[in-house]
């Protein structure tokens, strides 16, 4: 084990992960068990990029206000009354105190729980109760314009939102840009798409104890799919699997035998774009550092995952579904199964992501190897970490 002082991985470390697959060591152990690792990825895996720390449809309209850590690091997403979604770090200007520390309506002003200053959803400092004196709410040579709520840069993108901590990533649609354009070719630009989230049989929330990484890499992999999906690998078998490496920032898998949703009959609408001599494709694919979507022609899924300690991951799902009417009555029953069906594939996912993690306590596991023929996204998301680890 290196000391982490200066990078978390050695340049040697580096050397042996981002090697050819065949030849290529993964991530040490510590990287999946050690808190101050996690600290340090905190800003080198989430801060320089754009991490996804939540979903636009959790804000209520009308004023919400939702508080959310990213690895430790208090945030608060807010929605205004004219339905502008923002970031800002989640401390009060004043002494520092959490401003928010549960999701609430905030028609108005946030108000902090020690002193009462009170802030606007876009931030600004409004009313600082008393900072003169009893009854006195101003003071000489204060401005409270200059000790707003300090944003975060973040963008929403399918109704998901996305934050860059340290401000000076490339823009978020570079960043996103090479995903949506080899999705463009399922369902159409990628601007005024038809994406709702559902109120029944769109949400599902796993807590896994495993390192979120791990979570990433068996995402990004079909190969195991005969021995811990079996009913899955019945009519998806790993044969109609295909890799999928996207520039640097995305990998994972897709099929050409998706089975679509159609209980009792019932057909979720599909994306009006989707080629008809691709209907079974699906692909699912890493968005690195934290987010896992899954595409198919009548749902997209997404998965954050929320990094809670090295040994703890809290995943949080949302289905989308097609348009209006996919989010009404008539296809309740669909959306529900859809939602089952998924619920069983991750929960299945479950035992091999925390089998994988009580490997890393082993000091005879050393990063383990890739097969080159099965294991090439999941090395693809090693060599992305490894490059941003070691600096
Ligand atoms: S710390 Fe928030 S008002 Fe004093
Ligand atoms: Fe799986």
């Amino acid at each position: 084990m290196n000391s982490i002082i200066d990078a978390p991985l050695t340049a040697e470390q580096k050397a042996r992960i981002t090697r050819p697959t065949s030849e290529a060591r993964g991530l040490p152990n510590l990287a999946y068990i050690d808190p101050v690792f996690m600290k340090r990825e905190r800003e080198t895996l989430f801060a320089q990029t754009w991490a996804c720390i939540g979903f636009v449809s959790d804000l209520k309209p009308g004023g919400y206000a939702k508080p959310v850590d990213l690895l430790d690091v208090p945030l608060l997403i807010t929605r205004d009354r004219s339905d502008v979604v923002r970031v800002f770090h989640n401390v009060c200007s004043h002494r520092g105190h959490k401003l928010v520390d549960a999701p609430c309506p905030a028609g108005g002003m946030l108000s902090c729980p020690y002193h009462a200053w009170s802030y606007g959803l876009d931030g600004a400092l409004e009313t600082t109760p008393h900072i003169g004196g009893p009854g006195v709410h101003e003071l000489s040579g204060f401005d409270p314009s200059g000790h707003g709520l300090k944003a975060v840069r973040s963008e929403v993108w399918m109704g998901m939102v996305f934050v860059n901590l340290s401000a000076d990533a490339p823009s978020f649609e570079t960043h996103i840009q090479p995903l949506a354009d080899r999705w463009e070719a399922f369902h159409g630009a990628f601007g005024p798409y038809d994406l709702r989230p559902a109120a029944t049989g769109g949400d599902l929330q796993i807590e896994i104890k495993a390192n979120w990484k791990l979570a990433v890499e068996n995402y990004c992999e079909a190969y195991h799919l005969p021995q811990i999906h079996v009913a899955l690998n019945q009519y998806s078998r790993l044969e109609d699997h295909y890799h999928i490496m996207i520039g640097e920032n995305f990998a994972g898998q897709g099929t050409t035998v998706y089975n679509l949703s159609g209980t009792a009959g019932i057909h979720l609408p599909r994306f009006e774009e989707w080629p008809e001599d691709r209907l079974q494709y699906a692909e699912y694919v890493s968005v690195y550092p934290n987010l896992l979507l899954g595409l198919q022609a009548d749902h997209l899924f997404a998965m954050i995952l929320h990094p809670i300690a090295p040994d703890r991951t809290i995943e949080d799902l949302r289905i989308f579904y097609v348009g209006d009417e996919a989010i009404g009555d008539e296809y309740a029953h669909a959306r529900e199964a859809t939602r089952e069906s998924w619920r069983v594939v991750f929960a299945e996912d479950v035992g091999v992501v925390e089998g994988m993690q009580q490997g890393r306590s082993s000091p005879g596991f050393d990063g383990g190897i890739f097969s080159q023929v099965m294991d090439t996204p999941t090395h693809h998301f090693h060599r992305w970490a490894a490059g941003k680890l070691a600096g």
